[in-house]
């Protein structure tokens, strides 16, 4: 991929980075999308799957479908577009705000994550809230009770109509306001607040890189928009930014 002269110029002299990802970053490790020919939310219903009303009726199911995609994650790898981003951070101060709840920037090594929807790997009761950690990834099992006050347990992660954790929320607003590049990867843009994040970031200044095989929503933000997938994009990106920090 040729990067232009406008581009390079930015790497150049940009200190801190913001990478606003979704699903389509975790696409190449065989994690699913959201929408989309074969996306999530084209076969399951997310009002049955994702909401606490589809939850309290159907527990277990819902349980198990979490179990299933727990054990997708777990199988899978961060790919190169993951393992890149980490690796710009012997180069820049790097902030991650992602969407994705599977855990895969941390395991590739980036240090500065906010999830904006939560974590799969994690749980907690729903009554006491205490943390429940102690998962078989066993698909077949039942909805299992808190420990402490005998709660239904419910995976870490924001259902639809439910508030975004506040702290991560805040935390990437602060990252996108100061960030001089925010790349935003892998995203369709159509859920709020979360798209709001790479919005800040460009009304406070901020260079705006999209990356993702399609236009989307957010292509009309952006300053420069890469099409293809983003695990090549992004090991291409992190060699130009080995070739600009070995010349200046
Ligand atoms: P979507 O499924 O809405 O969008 C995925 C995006 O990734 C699309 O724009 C695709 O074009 C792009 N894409 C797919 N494969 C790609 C690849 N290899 N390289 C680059 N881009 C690729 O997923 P999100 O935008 O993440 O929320 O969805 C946002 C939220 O909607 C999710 O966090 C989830 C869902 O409902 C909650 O669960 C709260």
């Amino acid at each position: 991929m040729e990067f232009s002269t406008k581009f390079i110029n930015k790497l150049k002299y940009a200190k801190k980075l913001l990478f606003f990802t979704g699903a389509g970053i975790s696409a190449e490790s065989g994690i699913s999308t959201f929408r989309g020919v074969d996306g999530i939310w084209n076969k399951m219903k997310p009002e049955e799957l994702a909401s606490i009303d589809g939850f309290m009726k159907n527990p277990d199911i819902v349980w198990q479908w979490y179990q299933h995609r727990r054990q997708i994650v777990h199988d899978s790898k961060p790919n190169a577009g993951h393992l890149s981003i980490a690796e710009l951070e012997n180069y820049y101060d790097v902030t991650v705000v992602t969407e994705n709840v599977d855990n895969l920037h941390r395991r590739a090594g980036s240090s500065k994550i906010f999830e904006l929807h939560g974590n799969i790997e994690r749980n907690y009761c729903i009554d006491c809230k205490a943390p429940f950690n102690d998962t078989k990834l066993n698909e077949e099992s039942g909805n299992p009770k808190c420990k402490e006050c005998g709660g239904r347990i419910r995976p870490d992660v924001v259902w639809f109509g439910e508030m975004l954790p506040q702290d991560q929320f805040s935390g990437g607003q602060s990252s996108a306001e100061s960030s001089d590049i925010c790349f935003v990867v892998g995203t369709s843009g159509l859920v709020y607040p979360a798209a709001y994040i790479p919005i800040e970031a460009k009304q406070a200044g901020a260079f705006i890189v999209e990356i993702n095989i399609d236009y989307t929503e957010m292509s009309r933000f952006a300053d420069e928009s890469f099409i293809g997938k983003s695990a090549s994009i992004l090991t291409e990106l992190l060699a130009e930014v080995k070739r600009i920090k070995a010349t200046t």
